[in-house]
């Protein structure tokens, strides 16, 4: 297996696009996630830029540990005398120059003729060089520069230094299958190729940012550049999450993997997407909200025979905890019977008929059937059972130099009974007297805690997952007392336990 080195470029091409701007401190809490996602490069500015691109790269480059950290700069001194400035406390600098190769870039935009340009990139790398043991050279617009000339540059800075020679389509203006062949000409023609890594940087004007550099590295390429969530100029850039699943997902036709740690990227998407104001789309592959959202009848009952039928790569893999199965008028009665037993509902077939029906007629005018609506339909339909347990009395007594203890009088069938435990945390000495009095043997698998409503009267929603013989249960409380509302969602749990196995 070939490694492929992921360069991440969200603080730098991700930060130029329109709308976003980002203080040295949401820097540095990004360069730390990209360190846990495990990417070998951050680009982390372009030092020159302005004093606070100056300081995001310096704090980065001397706090972030494990991992490359790099400073663009035009191929010119004092540019890259900045961008070591910057660097030079990093474990491991890497000072990125760029000039541009393509005809219309030197004509217009840099007034020079070819040859200047390249003796420009020459002098430049050789600068960084002198300074720096990793010089990375991009020649800008490649994918609209002439491919002898290209060809003519990269061996000029292979020979002045450059350990990194990146092909940028700048202005995503490349088919994937000519990017695969321009990339094979360069490693077939540019002399010393084979001594440095082969670089690519895509962007994504047509959509085809990924599909291009995939393609590159099918053909030879070593290094992709890339953004979390498909951040940068325009329409961004190489989407790092799609680029990294698609080479796990399809290793066998790569022959190649990565160092990311795909479990972590869920939440670096998140905090990219919460830190620079910039929703992810819905549909949007990998990490959009609906990508591991199940909605057509077909798709959830092949889901719950086997996930395999409709999901290519766990939603576990970029670090979620499952799959959705959005309950709306387009799911089928295997579906809703399977949601009906995970809230501790275990109906026969003739039953689930009747229940189907009425979630049907309220799908109809809901676009998603919740758990709680789900419930309810079932506490109408069956004018449920009344619950075993119900708390009547709590208390607890804790504080930093105490024992948590609790005392809980439950009603049992009307009866009162009365427990005292202590326990790890007011929580757990909750829990304990609770399952004294039930003397039922569960195991607490999750426990979740949020506020449903804003200010100093907020209302805690506590959802607790246990196990009971091998069947899970969820239970809700809700209270302004969290310690009630955490009562109130264990016995809301133990009940539907009752109510199963009455069943
Ligand atoms: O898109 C581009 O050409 C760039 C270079 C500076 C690598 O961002
Ligand atoms: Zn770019």
């Amino acid at each position: 297996m070939r490694m492929i080195k992921i360069f991440d470029t969200t603080l730098r091409d991700g930060e130029q696009s329109a709308g976003i701007n980002l203080n040295v401190e949401e820097k540095l809490q990004i360069a730390r996630q990209l360190a846990r996602l495990n990417v070998d490069i951050i680009e982390a500015g372009f030092a020159i830029v302005s004093p606070g691109d100056f300081a995001s790269v310096q704090t980065i480059a001397r706090e972030i540990k494990g991992v490359t950290v790099c400073s663009l700069a035009r191929a010119v001194k004092v540019d890259i005398e900045r961008a070591w400035e910057a660097l030079k406390e990093a474990e491991n600098p890497l000072i990125h120059t760029f000039i541009a190769t393509s005809d219309i870039h030197m004509k217009y935009k840099l007034n020079k003729s070819p040859d200047q340009v390249v003796a420009m990139a020459v002098e430049a790398v050789k600068y960084a060089r002198g300074l720096c043991p990793n010089v990375e050279f991009s020649a800008e617009d490649a994918t609209r520069s002439d491919w002898d000339f290209l060809c003519r540059i990269f061996g000029e800075v292979i020979k002045a230094g450059a350990t990194v020679i990146n092909v940028p389509d700048t202005v995503g203006y490349a088919m994937p299958s000519e990017f695969a062949r321009l990339i094979r000409y360069l490693k077939e023609n540019t002399p010393g190729i084979d001594k440095v890594s082969l670089s690519v940087h895509c962007h994504n004007d047509l959509g085809l940012a990924v599909a291009n550099s995939l393609a590159a590295v099918e053909n030879g390429a070593d290094q992709v550049e890339c953004t979390i969530n498909g951040l940068g100029e325009r329409a961004g850039n190489a989407a790092l999450e799609e680029v990294v699943m698609a080479i796990k997902t399809r290793a066998e036709n790569f022959k190649a993997d990565t160092r990311i740690v795909t479990e972590q990227i869920y939440r670096s998407s998140r905090l990219v997407s919460t830190l620079t104001g910039k929703p992810v789309q819905h549909n949007k592959a990998i990490v959009g909200s609906n990508a591991f959202a199940h909605e057509a009848g077909i798709h959830q009952d092949g889901m719950l025979k086997n996930r395999m039928t409709y999901e290519i790569m766990t939603p576990q893999s970029i670090g979620l905890s499952q799959s959705n199965i959005v309950l709306g008028k387009h799911s089928g009665r295997h579906a809703v019977k399977n949601r009906l037993l995970e809230l501790g509902y275990n109906l026969d077939e003739l039953e689930i008929e009747q229940i189907y029906q009425r979630f049907i007629e309220l799908a109809d005018k809901k676009k998603e059937v919740t758990d709680s609506d789900l419930e309810a339909l079932v506490r109408n339909e069956f004018q449920a059972v009344a619950d075993r347990f119900e708390l009547e009395y709590l208390h607890v007594s804790t504080g930093n130099s105490t024992i948590p203890t609790a005392t809980i009088r439950l009603k049992v069938d009307e009866t009162p009974v009365q427990e005292a435990s202590c326990g790890d945390g007011p929580v757990d000495a909750v829990y304990k007297a609770i399952d004294r009095i039930t003397k039922l043997k569960v195991k607490l698998d999750e426990y979740n805690i949020k506020a449903v409503t804003s200010g100093e009267d907020a209302l805690g929603e506590v959802t607790v997952k246990v196990r009971e013989n091998g069947n899970a249960y969820i239970g809700r409380g809700l209270s302004t007392d969290i310690i009630e509302a955490s009562a109130l969602a264990y016995l809301h749990a133990i009940n539907k336990i009752i109510r199963a196995s009455n069943k």
